[in-house]
């Protein structure tokens, strides 16, 4: 009963530190918003040469910033005058809808699923320029979804409509989803966490993005700071499993740690 509760308790306080990171810079913080612009210019750079104006953000494994470096990212590019639409493709564990404090009773889900038209389904002007098409409900079957001919139909027509398209998505060593969506978009740009992310993590994400031969337009270091390592592997992994995500290799891992 105390651990649900003190799960319930951290899922809330995680919920409320990502709105206060996006808040940061909807409300200007200069170092914040400084990193974040330099991060649009690069990106922005290394796709202008691609065909797809589609970007999606993917990282290793759970709670490394993918959600909240693309939320920040989308604002970032829309407050530089381009019309942004940030879609939540994380259809497991969705939290644009928390972030930006909007509903979800439809989304990329009921798009898809044809029980909702766009039009109703997107938030307009979110901030200015940024519109945000939330998760939708959870489907059963998330990976089917996102490798449905609907959702390249669903793309196709918005990348006519914006200049810019983020896309947040599940961890690339958990589930598939994100690499099966760079067949769609212009690349993944990897979200890395100092102290959280190791190295092994990396290779095994590039390494699945090169036999696919997803383009990986860059890397992110996420929460740098300099301190040493805050945390170590044991804690890493208790710290993903309070996230949600276990993988059965990760739960193996973590039960041979508990043992020792
Ligand atoms: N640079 C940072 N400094 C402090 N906290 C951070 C930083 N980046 C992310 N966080 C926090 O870590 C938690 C996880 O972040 P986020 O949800 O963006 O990760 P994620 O990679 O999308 O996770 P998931 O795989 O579960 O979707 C959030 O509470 C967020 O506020
Ligand atoms: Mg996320």
């Amino acid at each position: 009963m105390l651990g649900l509760f003190n799960n319930k308790r951290a899922k809330r306080n995680a919920e409320k530190d990502l709105k206060d990171r996006t808040t940061i810079l909807k409300v200007g913080n200069f170092a914040v918003t400084e990193a974040y612009n330099q991060l649009r210019t690069n990106i922005l750079f290394a796709v202008s040469a691609q065909d797809s104006n589609i970007i999606e953000f993917s990282s290793s494994f759970s709670g490394e910033g993918k959600s909240i470096t693309s939320a920040n990212t989308a604002i970032t590019i829309a407050q530089a005058n381009a019309k942004v639409l940030l879609i939540d493709c994380d259809l497991r564990k969705p939290v644009q809808h928390k972030i930006f404090g909007l509903k979800n009773d439809k989304g990329v889900s009921t798009l898809i699923g044809r029980m909702s038209k766009a039009e109703d389904t997107i938030h307009k002007g979110v901030i200015e320029n940024l519109d945000v098409l939330t998760s939708g409900p959870i489907p059963p079957n998330p990976s089917e979804m996102i490798v449905s001919k609907r959702m390249q139909e669903l793309f196709e027509e918005f990348s006519q409509k914006y200049d810019y398209i983020i896309v947040d998505t599940p961890p690339i060593n958990v589930v598939t989803d994100a690499l099966e969506l760079t067949k769609y978009t212009s690349g993944l740009v990897l979200v890395v966490r100092q102290g959280i992310t190791t190295y092994e993590d990396i290779k095994k994400s590039l390494s699945s993005a090169n036999l696919i031969d997803a383009n990986i337009i860059g890397v992110v270091l996420n929460d740098v700071r300099d301190l040493k390592q805050k945390y170590g592997r044991y804690n890493k992994y208790g710290y993903y499993k309070s996230y949600g995500y276990e993988s059965k290799d990760e739960k193996k891992l973590t039960d041979v740690k508990r043992k020792k």
